[in-house]
């Protein structure tokens, strides 16, 4: 018998998600954030269940594009970080993915090549975030070096990155939308800024093109808030099953390092999922798990294929029985609280010896 660790991912709420984030920002097109492995999700089956409902998918490089070219998806496909390598732009162009493009040296591979076909490009200005893209005084140039490159598709999109969207006060947003705005001014073309947090922190940003990642897969991209407060659902539910029950005295301690010393007389149940699976070995003691539907608690330090979980609120549960890690009824949300991570680092970790079971509903 295989191990019990599973993902149960739901198509319905994964396309409930994209309608609201569609009603969210009405009248921009939706480029969908499917790079690393979807964040976690599992690039090709989420890929397959957006093509041609959004605008473009966002992948962070030509494997992942490749990799959903030969799965069959034929729409737009973005490369979210453009080329690594010149030879990416013969590939872009035969396989019709857009290149942003965000330094020079970019820019510059265009000019000692031919393509066959003209690339759908856009420009990234780092307005603040301090990551990719021109800064707005050398933006003009390298904007200026596109539009006089052959192998572009005039016009040239502009996009750019909120560093605090998720925080709606912060001082750099209102600088950041200020100098996109003046980037901006004038020059034709698709427009973009707003990923899941700004969507919803920054309407009048919203421009022609919106970038949702997390808010698809049904997790909130606002911290303190979780996915049901903008109508989101979970995407994922990891779940695995009780595999021994013990009865422990007090003063026994659990797992290693014997970090969690019983203080009574207790009921533990083993479950076969650690952090060899991606659940967080950060994860402390009172983090929240359900048991039948019960709100359980990891008591313990989490092992590489198990953790170990106090029953004292399911005296009947027995091994076999079912649990949630999170997902329906149990948001990752409130478990990374409990944890040193969020909960974008912690569907990312999911790792492949977990099963993955697609459900329509
Ligand atoms: C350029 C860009 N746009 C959009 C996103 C989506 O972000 P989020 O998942 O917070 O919506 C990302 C994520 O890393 C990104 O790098």
């Amino acid at each position: 018998m295989s191990r019990s660790a599973i993902a149960i991912l739901s198509t319905e709420n994964l396309l409930h998600n994209l309608s609201v984030i569609q009603s969210q920002a009405p009248s921009s097109k939706i480029l969908a954030l499917v790079k690393a492995n979807a964040y976690g999700h599992g690039l090709r089956s989420i890929s397959s269940r957006l093509d041609k409902r959004v605008y473009s998918l966002g992948v962070a490089s030509s494997d992942e594009a490749i990799a959903l070219r030969r799965a069959g998806i034929e729409g737009p496909i973005t490369l979210m970080e453009g080329i690594f390598e010149q030879d990416e732009l013969l590939i872009a162009s035969c396989e019709k993915f857009q290149v942003i493009f965000h330094d020079w040296w970019q820019i510059k591979a265009l000019e000692t090549l031919s393509l066959p076909l003209p690339l759908q490009a856009w420009i990234k200005i780092d307005t603040g975030m301090g990551r990719l893209g021109f800064t707005p005084s050398e933006g003009p140039k390298a904007y200026q070096a596109l539009l006089e490159n052959p192998h572009i598709i005039k016009p040239i999109g502009i996009l750019s990155h909120f560093a605090c969207a998720d925080e709606a006060d912060h001082p750099l947003n209102q600088q950041q939308i200020n100098c996109f705005e003046n980037f901006t001014k004038n020059l034709p073309g698709l427009k973009s800024f707003c990923n899941a947090a700004g969507i919803i922190n920054f309407p009048a940003s919203h421009h022609d093109v919106v970038r949702p990642g997390m808010s698809l897969y049904g997790v909130s991209p606002i911290k303190g808030k979780v996915a049901a407060d903008f109508n989101l659902k979970p995407v994922m539910t990891l779940q695995t099953r009780l595999i021994a029950i013990r009865h422990l005295s007090e003063g026994s301690s659990i797992g290693y390092g014997s970090q969690f010393v019983c203080p009574k007389d207790m009921r533990v149940g083993v479950i076969a999922i650690g952090y060899g699976d991606g659940y967080p070995r950060t994860a402390r003691e009172g983090a929240p798990i359900l048991v039948n539907n019960i709100r359980c608690r990891v008591v313990g330090r989490v092992s590489m294929d198990m953790t170990t979980i106090d029953l004292e609120n399911c005296p009947d549960a027995k091994a076999g029985d079912p649990v949630i890690l999170w997902g329906n009824n149990l948001p990752i949300e409130q478990v990374a609280e409990y944890t040193s991570h969020c909960p974008y680092d912690m569907l990312c970790a999911i790792q492949n010896r977990v099963r993955f079971h697609w459900t329509k509903k």
